[in-house]
């Protein structure tokens, strides 16, 4: 940005009143909004006209604030998401209809989408879907899917009545914090800080792997006009933190040599309109770059350098399960198929970046960001500053979409530091290119698989090994490699089993938590596989994995024994009629126009299983609850709602055990001062974990009313202005609750109960109890190919999910259709090559006219740990997506494609190498 001042100010209608601003020439118009007339209903994701969370009209059309020039609007009007909805009554229905189709998840693209919408609704108030496709194409959604957001603009033609309810478990309910998400007034991380903030800026390594010595940064602080500047010398802990504290391996700030391109070395601090004329490439420091290693194949070769002293070969750890005798299986089976199969870096790619402020507070510093995680945040700032850990306070902002890489550490230290040093509030957001450089993403794997089975179709024998690239710390990569040997089998009965994992270090950003935890990637080697030998065996592929899938009673790989609750036979029997309907349209359209053009279809069919929660290793949460002298229900719910809904389904599932309705439920939201630890959003958990936890809460505050009035179990609890009142058959009783006395938190009545799952830590064979439940899901992808171009279409998709109890069906559905169009990117489109791919343009994720329908099945076979029967869904999502989608490329074009993403030029390739042999 030009840093040069303006004399005049910019005059336009901002939301219909005039504003007259001071900008800098070339200021950004989002830039303008936010910061200088605090319209912070603008979000920005890319500053780069990629993600179109920045959309605001110009003069009634759809532009990307982010390249508009602010001078350029002078004269015009300008209407962000915030004016429309008080003004416009297009926006006013939208905020309905988006909240009653549930297509806000996190919210941070929902003012982008819902500008474009209006814009759209103006011209055509009754758009086709493939016009409301067309206008939104250029606003992307990392969260739903789309379908719920194309759903909710359709709907905006002709309104459905609003969903109401009691919020009764198995309603679908809106969810409880929609209203903010879709006025523009929901806070994200970079929306806390008022205008004017200390603004901080990490200095990060160019080069993968480099020694580096800093000049005299006092020096240069003083003569930038910096007001600090920050390098591992200002750390007053330990300059390491991790998320599994026995493998916690990354610094802060490197010290002397970076292990990835997009380290941090040093920070500066400045104030905004100093850090305007800041640039990097002034920074005293001089690198002496050294060669790195990228990949797992060369990181294990005896000269390579190793990362860290303590991992021989690079390795950081492994895993192993075992059972029966896999190889005299193998040996006895009729056929077996073999194959390699090879995955990408995937981003995560959510619109938000990382971003957050810090503030002193007395003697104390709250941080307020992005995070999965509130009390891992808590738990490593004590460490890496060196304070008592009561003088510390996380307050999770809105998330604008996590899928895991919100679980580590970002922002946080690097904004506490600067308050530490410099006694200010200070703030922080990612650019795009910082989120995606120094931020974790999937793991890479190469996957080795060999699978047997007898002349009858049942599996005999499974040898997996595969080698994930962990990247250049630890992260979740333990993770990883503990749970892909578990998941390996698939949800099918395997009694014959060996599985091998290794995550091994490169100078790669760090690989860590995505959605799934490495078992996507092996579900993406073992369903290709079994299709394989189901067509070997002249089997149906379907009719084959139900023949195969694992019932109650029978053991898993890790000879884990579930009597109840395993749901995988229903969810791909209930696959049965969409795929006789799909293998017939195939047949119809290649035999019939397909056969002489270019295009061909396909089908296939994949299923997954996920273990709900932590593996083998506690994983409590805690939930409160209390009841005011008034009769107000408070909950503090301390599990951080990324967008999944977990604010509104542990609210539910609370206000079931108790006796009331969720609107008669206040929600204080995670706050480490406010909430108890419910644990980190991830691995499934919240829903299972949280969920049990609240409705141990609930019940226990029930008890304590009845008792107090003697009244039956099955009393009715009435909530009123004044107190509460139980019926109990025909006679009602009023609480009096003014009598009692209050705590210190002012609650006369309250209650604090925990949950944490029933596991077994494993033996040397990865024998034990590693989750009290598991999730299980079968997918159908149809897709159409263009064999000329190599480019594949997704036709639809049909997704059955074995969810125990929905709690409430409609977040049910939007996490089915998410995880859908992760699933299809991860296959399709996206990979992240370190050192190349920066931005959103580089780096393709699916766009509305990428997703086609999705038909979800929710299937509910419940299970006995769960709340009310609930299992956990998150990561469950995406597990048999990329599987069904290459058993539909293969079904279309008869190539089984290994290497994951199948982009057009890698299937043109084989389709051609195919063509010449
Ligand atoms: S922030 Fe403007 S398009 Fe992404
Ligand atoms: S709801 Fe669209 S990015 Fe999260």
């Amino acid at each position: 940005m030009n840093s040069k001042t303006p004399n005049s100010p910019v005059t336009f209608r901002l939301n219909g009143r005039e504003a007259a601003v001071m900008a800098a020439p070339g200021e950004r118009l989002s830039v303008t909004l936010r910061e200088r007339l605090e319209a912070r209903d603008v979000k920005v994701g890319c500053d780069a006209g990629d993600c179109g969370a920045c959309t605001v009209l110009l003069d009634g059309r759809p532009v990307c604030a982010c390249l508009m020039p602010t001078q350029r609007v002078a004269g015009h009007a300008v209407d962000t998401l915030a004016g429309l909805v008080r003004t416009d009554p297009l926006a006013q229905t939208l905020t309905q209809t988006f909240q009653d189709h549930g297509a806000a998840q996190c919210g941070i693209c929902t003012p982008g989408m819902m500008v474009a919408a209006v814009a759209l609704l103006r011209d055509t108030p009754r758009p086709q879907a493939a016009e409301v496709q067309d206008a939104l194409g250029g606003v992307l959604c990392r969260c739903t899917g789309y379908r719920k957001i194309l759903d909710a603009v359709l709907a905006a033609g002709h309104p459905p009545a609003p969903l109401t309810g009691s919020g009764a478990v198995g309603s679908a309910i809106r969810r409880l914090d929609g209203a903010a998400k879709v006025t523009g007034t929901e806070v994200f991380g970079d929306d806390v800080a008022p205008p004017g903030t200390l603004e901080l800026r990490v200095i990060r390594s160019p080069h993968p792997r480099a020694r580096f010595q800093f000049g005299d940064l006092a020096q240069y602080a003083r003569a930038a006009g910096l007001e600090a500047v920050l390098t591992a010398d200002d750390i007053g802990g330990t300059n390491c933190f991790g998320v599994i504290p026995d493998f916690a391996d990354q610094p802060v700030f490197a010290e002397t040599e970076t292990r990835f391109q997009g380290e941090a070395i040093a920070a500066v601090i400045a104030t905004p309109d100093r850090m305007r004329q800041f640039d990097p490439v002034d920074f005293p420091v001089t690198w002496t770059v050294l060669d790195p290693v990228m990949t797992v194949e060369a990181a294990q070769d005896a000269t390579a350098p190793q990362l860290h002293a303590n991992r021989p070969g690079n390795l950081l750890c492994g895993g192993l399960v075992q059972c029966g005798d896999a190889d005299a299986a193998l040996a006895r089976a009729d056929v077996t198929v073999t194959g390699q199969f090879s995955t990408s870096f995937v981003e995560h790619a959510y619109i938000e970046p990382e971003a957050g402020y810090a503030v002193p507070e007395g003697d104390r510093i709250a941080v307020y960001a992005c995070t999965q995680a509130p009390v891992m945040d808590l738990d490593g700032l004590e460490h890496i500053l060196g304070i008592d850990r009561r003088r510390i306070r996380i307050v999770p902002t809105a998330v604008g979409g996590g899928f895991g890489s919100k679980l580590d550490l970002s922002v946080q230290p690097y904004l506490a530091l600067g308050v530490l040093k410099t006694g200010k509030p200070v703030r922080m957001a990612y650019s795009r290119h910082e989120s995606m450089q120094s931020t974790t993403k999937r793991h890479p794997a190469e996957i080795s698989i060999t699978i047997g089975a007898t002349r009858d179709g049942k599996i005999c024998g499974l040898q997996f090994a595969g080698d994930f690239n962990t990247g250049a710390y630890a992260s979740w990569g333990p993770t990883v490699a503990t749970r892909v040997p578990i998941h390996a089998s698939g949800p099918y009965l395997v009694r014959d089993y060996r599985a091998q994992s290794r995550a091994i270090h490169t100078h790669s950003p760090p690989s860590g938590a995505f959605r799934g935890f490495g078992v996507p990637q092996a579900a993406a080697a073992l369903e290709p596989l079994l299709d394989d030998l189901a067509t070997k065996l002249g089997l149906d592929p379907l009719e084959f994995r139900i023949s195969n899938a694992l019932q109650a009673g029978e053991p898993t790989v890790c000879g884990q024994v579930f009597s109840q609750g395993v749901g995988i036979t229903a969810c791909l029997t209930a696959l049965r009629p969409a795929w006789a309907a799909a293998k017939a349209d195939c047949a119809s359209f290649n035999a019939g126009q397909g056969a002489h053009g270019f295009l061909r279809r396909g089908v296939g069919v994949a299923a997954g299983w996920y273990g709900c929660g932590n593996t083998s290793l506690p994983n409590p949460s805690t939930i409160k609850a209390g009841i005011r002298a008034n009769g107000q229900i408070v909950l503090h719910q301390g599990a951080v709602d990324i967008g999944q809904g977990s604010s509104t389904v542990i609210t539910q599932i609370f206000a079931q055990a108790l006796g009331v309705s969720v609107d008669q439920v206040v929600l204080v939201g995670a706050d480490t001062d406010l909430t108890p630890d419910a644990g980190k959003t991830s691995a499934s958990r919240q829903t299972f974990v949280s969920g049990n936890a609240a409705r141990r809460t609930g019940l226990a505050l029930r008890q304590q009313i009845l008792a107090q009035l003697n009244a039956a179990d099955t009393a009715r609890i009435v909530p009123g202005p004044t107190g509460l009142s139980v019926i109990d058959a025909a006679q009602t009783h009023a609480l009096d609750l003014t009598r009692q006395p209050p705590n210190g938190e002012g609650y006369v009545l309250q209650a604090m109960e925990t949950y944490d799952p029933p596991t077994q830590p494993p033996d040397e064979n990865g024998q034990g109890a590693p989750y009290a439940q598991f999730g299980y899901a079968a997918h159908l992808a149809m897709v159409e190919v263009d064999l000329a171009l190599g480019t594949v279409r997704a036709l639809g998709f049909t997704a059955a999910h074995d969810v125990g109890q929905a709690i409430n069906p409609l977040l049910v559905e939007g996490q089915v259709q998410g995880g859908i169009a992760q699933g299809l990117g991860m296959t399709l489109m996206e990979e992240f090559v370190p050192g190349r791919t920066a931005n959103l343009h580089d780096y393709l994720i699916p766009t509305i006219g990428d997703m086609p329908p999705v038909d979800t099945l929710i299937i509910e076979e419940p299970d006995a740990h769960g709340p009310f029967g609930a299992k956990g869904l998150g990561e469950h999502v995406l597990i048999p997506t990329a599987p069904a989608l290459l058993n539909a490329i293969h079904h279309a074009t008869g190539l089984r494609m290994t290497r994951l993403p199948v982009t057009p030029s890698r299937l043109h390739a084989a389709i051609k190498a195919h063509a010449d042999a």
